[in-house]
């Protein structure tokens, strides 16, 4: 019987320096026995340092899963490991075989590891030492389940860079020193400061992102387990806001009726009952100040002002886009922020002036979803659309006119009533009922969305050439 004795256990070079000398001199598992963490053991104990120790040549994801697996606390795992690999050298194929005991544990312990990896990536917290030569040192006290340090340092290598740090654990310390990583002895919580300023971020970072209205205790728990909350700063305030949620909820339900909609109690005391009536909308003015006082459908509860469309009522061409956007929403014009700056320089290349055209929107209220102190926006829905055409026809009959320019398929939808690809009807000019002709084309904040540079261009180019037809047809 062989023995080897690993003076790091957790160690995988170590543990494979002895592994591949075992596999050379084709020492069977059943032959060998494994002991770890001897300090000033030798390395191979009996086995001897002078065993060859070749490539091995096993599959590579064996190799990488051994690589994890080194780092679990279970005693038995350089045993386990090492008849894994001695079969898998063998047996090219032992990774597929899912129903091979040996092959669950393996897989099972890696799921462990990579979790646990997972979680002290998550949840170190680093504390501010001080600062040397512009350079500032933080230090952070971590008890994973694995000896997992060597797998989790390159990733705080990456992500603090331009500091330097410590993170001290039960087994070993990883140091990031003049960009330099070096691995030390195990050390104790005492070494790093209870608390600092950083600390104060992020628990008020913490009861900031923490919605109460989305709290999910149980997958709260299972995401951060309590095992990680004695060293979380932020976990000393979980339990106030989770007593506290359901209050806030309520706050929340009652202010988003005040607070949401700050313009809409203005609006309905000024605008007199009457001019909801059909008939009484006789002409655009009327009908901007009524649609602001639509409740055709939900969307009026949220939305600071209903946005309808302006320009002269003898224009040639109507431009339509989707919605108001959050600019739009503030200010109660259509196309006034970030896609409407777009579409400005777009119309200005195609020669078009935007003051002679009949600018409006598929939909009269800003859709949207709060995000902190966000508003994101959120398509329309079709339902929303059809229910808010009853606007558009109305400022359609207003400006009768030559040509309607739909931007992106809400638009498209809001005109023609029916749900079509822009990609089917682009390039050609439809007849629409009443008389008008109808170009459809993307809408502008498709071209703030592409990453692509170049591919924004084209795209951009051929949005021009769409208004510059439009530009001719209605002349
Ligand atoms: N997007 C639209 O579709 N309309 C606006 O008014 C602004 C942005």
């Amino acid at each position: 019987m062989r023995e080897v004795i690993l003076k790091a256990p957790g160690d995988f070079a170590e543990w494979r320096c002895a592994a591949r000398g075992l596999l050379a001199s084709g020492v069977t598992p059943d032959e060998v026995s494994w002991r770890g963490g001897v300090e000033g053991a030798s390395l191979f104990g009996d086995v001897g340092s002078g065993a060859p120790a070749g490539p091995l040549s096993l599959p590579r994801e064996l190799v990488e899963i051994a690589e994890r697996v080194i780092c679990h606390r279970d005693p038995e795992v350089p045993a386990r490991l090492y008849r894994i690999v001695w079969r898998g050298a063998r047996d090219r194929q032992l990774l597929a075989r899912t129903t091979d005991r040996e092959v669950a544990w393996l897989r099972s312990a890696d799921k462990a590891i990579r979790r646990d990896v997972h979680k002290m990536h998550a949840f170190v917290r680093f504390r501010r030492l001080g600062e040397e030569a512009g350079r500032e040192s933080f230090a952070a006290w971590f008890e994973p389940s694995h000896r997992i340090l060597r797998l989790t340092a390159p990733f705080f290598q990456r992500r603090f860079y331009g500091m330097d740090w410590a993170i001290v654990t039960p087994d070993a310390r990883a140091i990031w020193q003049d960009e330099t990583l070096s691995y030390g002895p195990g050390g104790s919580k005492d070494e790093v400061p209870e608390s600092d300023i950083v600390e104060d971020q992020w628990r008020t970072y913490y009861g900031a992102i923490f919605n109460p209205a989305r709290v999910k205790v149980d997958a709260m728990r299972a995401e951060m387990p309590k095992k990680y909350w004695k060293n979380l700063p932020e976990a000393r305030d979980i339990a106030p806001l989770l007593a506290g949620a359901e209050a806030r909820v309520e706050r929340m339900r009652e202010a988003a009726v005040s607070i949401a909609n700050p313009l809409t109690d203005k609006w309905r005391t000024r605008v007199p009952d009457e001019l909801l009536l059909d008939d009484d909308v006789k002409t655009l003015d009327d009908l901007a100040r009524a649609v602001d006082r639509c409740t055709r459908c939900p969307l009026h509860c949220r939305a600071t002002q209903g946005v309808s469309g302006e320009g002269p009522a003898d224009a040639r061409i109507m431009v339509v886009g989707e919605q108001p956007g959050d600019q739009e929403d503030l200010q109660g014009r259509p196309f006034v922020g970030p896609a409407g700056q777009v579409l400005d320089a777009a119309l200005e290349e195609a020669g078009i002036d935007r003051s002679r055209l009949f600018l409006t929107n598929a939909v009269k209220h800003f859709k949207f979803e709060p995000r902190g102190k966000r508003r994101l926006h959120q398509n329309p829905t079709t339902g929303e659309i059809d229910v808010c055409r009853w606007w558009l026809d109305k400022e359609r009959a207003f400006v009768r006119p030559a040509l309607i320019v739909t931007l992106g398929v809400s638009a498209l939808r809001g005109v023609t009533g029916k749900s079509a690809r822009i990609a089917s009807m682009r390039g050609a000019v439809h007849g629409l009922e009443g008389g008008s002709k109808l170009v459809a084309t993307i809408h502008p904040s498709f071209l703030l969305r592409l990453p692509d540079r170049e591919r924004a261009a084209e795209e951009r180019k051929a949005f021009v050439a769409d208004l510059i037809r439009a530009r001719r047809l209605a002349a």
